[in-house]
């Protein structure tokens, strides 16, 4: 059994302690926020906080978070929105959506350990894949969840 911290809740996971993360999140926790791309550690779609560093979660074991806090999309926002996410909104970024998620999660990251990060900054740190290339416009939502 692997216990660790998902969400501020305590979990115990039965499962192949070399699982990874992203699958004992998605189909034991039913956080499905987190999104499966390539399996490969490269998209950054899976991306989540542990320990207050993003991490894809597709690379990293059950067992490698034991004792760990993991935080996902869905708690990200509090009483309300993540900043992340207003600037998100208020950028129009989102086109499919769908690396949006893991997005929000390395630029959380990102502002929390940078609070004032340059462009440059930023796309040195989010090296996540978007196939719609809102790249642009992820940027521009980054310094204005900054400000
Ligand atoms: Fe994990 Fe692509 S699914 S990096």
């Amino acid at each position: 059994m692997t216990r660790f911290t998902v969400n501020n809740q305590p979990v115990e996971y039965r499962m192949d302690p070399e699982t990874p993360l992203l699958w004992a999140l998605r189909d034991a926790s039913n956080l499905t926020g987190t999104k499966y791309g390539c399996g490969t550690g490269d998209c950054g779609a899976c991306t989540v906080d542990v320990d207050g560093r993003a991490v894809r979660s597709c690379t990293i074991s059950i067992a490698a978070c034991e004792g760990r806090f993991v935080t996902t999309i869905e708690s990200l926002a509090r009483d309300r929105s993540h900043p992340v996410q207003q600037a998100f909104v208020a950028e129009s970024v989102p086109q499919c959506g769908y690396c949006t998620p893991g997005m929000v999660m390395a630029a959380a990251v990102l502002i929390r350990r940078t609070p004032d990060p340059s462009e440059d900054d930023i796309r040195k740190a989010i090296t996540n894949l978007c196939r719609c290339g809102t790249y642009p416009r992820i940027v521009r939502a980054v310094q204005r969840a900054a400000r």
